[in-house]
């Protein structure tokens, strides 16, 4: 049979996620995993958002409200911005699909880091317009690199802050020095998915700055700090007229009615965020001084996440991890080989990571 599917997809490679619990546990016939490979949260979520999906199962065959009305208004109440100014949808990976569907035209381009999200790449390429990949600079985004490479055919650059997978940072004099070279007709997309671990008190927050660049769209979600990565919600925050634009793209129904109602109340349980951000910093903490124990270098992280030189062939260390009920992210798979990425667990997982590793080495 020869389909007359488009060149764009022929081109693409199905996404290469995290393996799950059940998988590993199918596999090898175990009961204990650990999964600190996708960036999840050790804690959960808000025991808020727990009652929120208790009582929306009572909605259950209800359509979700198409405008999410009451999730907005609480994200822009929480920073000072119009409601119009908001949007959201079936987590920013959706988002970063929506943004290139609304940008890119074939041969058009879009300026990103070499090592970073590989999604922003994939859908750039879904439209037929071409990734141009800066190389990293001390682990790090090229700031000075990624501007220069802007030409007439760019529509987007993409700035992930912190930076998956390496976990660092640009500062506010970095990103101010380049802010004002960045064209008004290119979108700059600051995707801050881990922001609620940053402990740099040099990280710029782009909420600053988007008033007066109505072509930043900010990035975030409910994954991560907020533990809600199953339910599927990111949100945004841009220009209203650039939101009006992207409420045609984003399906009308895409955020369920669980994840609305969760997501609200997730957002309003500050003490929670407050908590996971203590204890992925105290985790992080133990980690470092672990790795130099064992004299493994590693990338300094203000995300959840550490990327660790394993010093030997990456795929094998996941292996031996993997036969010890431990799943990490190995580095060839994120553009590192010989790197790994671990996610800081809650103590006791950190210390059976370390111990796992001890014997994987
Ligand atoms: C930098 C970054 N952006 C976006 C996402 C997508 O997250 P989600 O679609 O769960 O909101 C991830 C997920 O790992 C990420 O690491």
């Amino acid at each position: 049979m020869k389909y007359n599917v488009r060149e764009e997809i022929l081109n693409l490679n199905v996404y290469k996620a995290g393996k799950p619990i059940s998988e590993v546990k199918r596999e090898l016939g175990i009961d204990e995993v650990i999964k600190l490979a996708s960036n999840e949260n050790p804690l959960g979520c808000s025991p808020k958002a727990k009652e929120a999906i208790k009582r929306t199962v009572e909605e259950s065959q209800l359509y979700p409200d198409a405008s999410n009305y009451e999730l907005k208004e609480i994200i822009a109440n929480k920073f000072n911005v119009k409601h119009d100014e908001v949007f959201v949808s079936t987590g920013s990976d959706a988002l970063i699909k929506m943004i290139c569907n609304t940008f890119l035209n074939a041969g058009d381009e879009s300026v990103m880091p070499e090592v970073t999200f590989p999604r922003y790449d994939a859908a750039t390429k879904l439209m037929g317009a071409k990734s141009i990949k800066i190389p990293m600079k001390d682990n790090g985004l090229d700031l000075e690199k990624m501007v220069e490479s802007i030409n007439s055919k760019t529509k987007l650059i993409w700035f992930c802050n912190p930076n998956n997978p390496t976990g660092t940072i640009f500062t506010k004099n970095e990103f101010e020095n380049i802010l004002n070279r960045i064209p008004e007709n290119v979108i700059m997309i600051m995707d801050e998915a881990y922001i609620e671990y940053v402990t740099d008190s040099n990280f710029p927050d782009s909420l600053d700055y988007f008033k007066e660049h109505p072509n930043m769209v900010i990035l975030r979600t409910f994954s991560k700090a907020y533990g809600l990565a199953s339910l599927r919600c990111g949100y945004g925050i841009a220009h209203e007229e650039l939101v009006g634009y992207f409420n045609r793209v984003i399906g009308p129904f895409d955020v369920n009615l669980f994840a609305q109602q969760a997501a609200a109340a997730a957002m309003q349980d500050e003490k929670f965020i407050q908590k996971v951000h203590e204890v992925n910093k105290q985790g992080k903490e133990y980690l470092y001084s672990e790795f130099d124990k064992l004299g493994l270098p590693y990338i300094k992280t203000n995300a959840n996440f550490i990327m660790v030189d394993t010093k030997t062939d990456d795929k094998q260390v996941f292996e031996k991890l993997l036969k010890q009920g431990l799943i990490i992210r190995p580095g060839h798979l994120l553009g590192m080989p010989g790197w790994m990425r671990v996610t800081v667990g809650t103590k006791d997982q950190n210390v059976k990571f370390i111990e796992a590793l001890k014997k994987s080495l």
